[in-house]
């Protein structure tokens, strides 16, 4: 579904991404793991519009997608979250998500002129759409809550839910993961399984809890200083030398 080819980004002498192929098959959830600094989230990056690579190609269903601006990829399907929340924390939970669908007739004030009959019917099936997702994600009762006054876990489930107001093609989770406790991160592994299962969802999540991992990843790609090292099933990944090199490398 995603395809990338000999991608290459640098940011002055830093090589953060060092010449990578690889694919991301459609309906998969697909891990993106690799110790700090590995280039990670610069690939999200580029693959989402917000930075451009210096050379190579990203393809979304074998159309060369390179360089198009984020505004445009979200339209085409490709959404992402972020490893830090981007929540309005100054705006309700509900809000959060109601402000999410783009091509909102609302939008245009000589709309709102002309068809308000059109706008209020609208609004009326966003919010019924923002209250399904609710519900789907177990924030129903956090529906008038200001987004800033949630758990770090609830955000999370929170940029979840944002994606699900439109229907993407591909999902990018930065670390959703993290800072999560136990039981949250248990509801947003099951919401992830069903999103991929029921409706189809394809993601690609960095994510470094390995008990997460193992239960919704396959396959598991490994990146280490801008390449890629390897991509398996979990249970070949964990056995793998280089890959166990990489990781206690780092800590020692
Ligand atoms: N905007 C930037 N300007 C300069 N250097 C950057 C920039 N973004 C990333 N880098 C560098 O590129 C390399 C890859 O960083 P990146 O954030 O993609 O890693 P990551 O795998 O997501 O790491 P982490 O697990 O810590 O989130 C790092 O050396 C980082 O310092
Ligand atoms: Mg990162």
């Amino acid at each position: 579904m995603l395809g990338i080819k000999n991608l290459y980004k640098s940011f002055g002498g830093i090589i953060a991404i060092n010449n990578i192929t690889l694919e991301i098959e459609k309906s998969s959830i697909t891990a993106l793991i690799g110790p700090n600094g590995a280039g990670k989230t610069t690939l999200f990056n580029i693959i989402n519009g917000s930075i451009k690579p210096d050379s190579g190609t990203v393809e979304l269903n074998e159309i060369d997608i390179t360089g198009y601006e984020p505004h445009h990829l979200f339209n085409l399907g490709i959404l992402r979250t972020f490893q830090v929340a981007h929540e309005f924390s100054s705006l309700t939970v509900k809000d959060n998500l109601m402000m999410v669908p783009p091509n909102q007739t609302g939008e245009s004030i000589l709309q709102t002129w002309f068809s308000p009959k059109k706008i209020k019917l609208e609004e009326q099936n966003i919010a019924r759409k923002a209250y399904q997702v609710m519900d789907f994600l177990q924030l129903k009762h956090l529906a008038n809550e200001y987004a800033g006054n949630l758990s770090g876990g609830q955000k999370k489930l929170l940029e979840l839910g944002r994606t699900m107001m439109v229907d993407p093609k591909i999902v990018l989770l930065d670390e959703v993961g993290a800072g999560v406790n136990r039981t949250l991160l248990n509801t947003i592994g099951d919401a992830i399984l069903r999103l991929n299962k029921e409706l189809n969802y394809t993601f690609c999540m960095i994510e470094h809890d390995i008990e997460l991992i193992s239960r919704l990843c396959d396959p598991v790609i490994v990146m280490a200083e801008g390449s890629i090292l390897m991509k398996d099933k979990i249970s070949k990944v964990k056995k793998n030398d280089k890959v166990v090199e990489v990781y206690l490398g780092k800590n020692q």
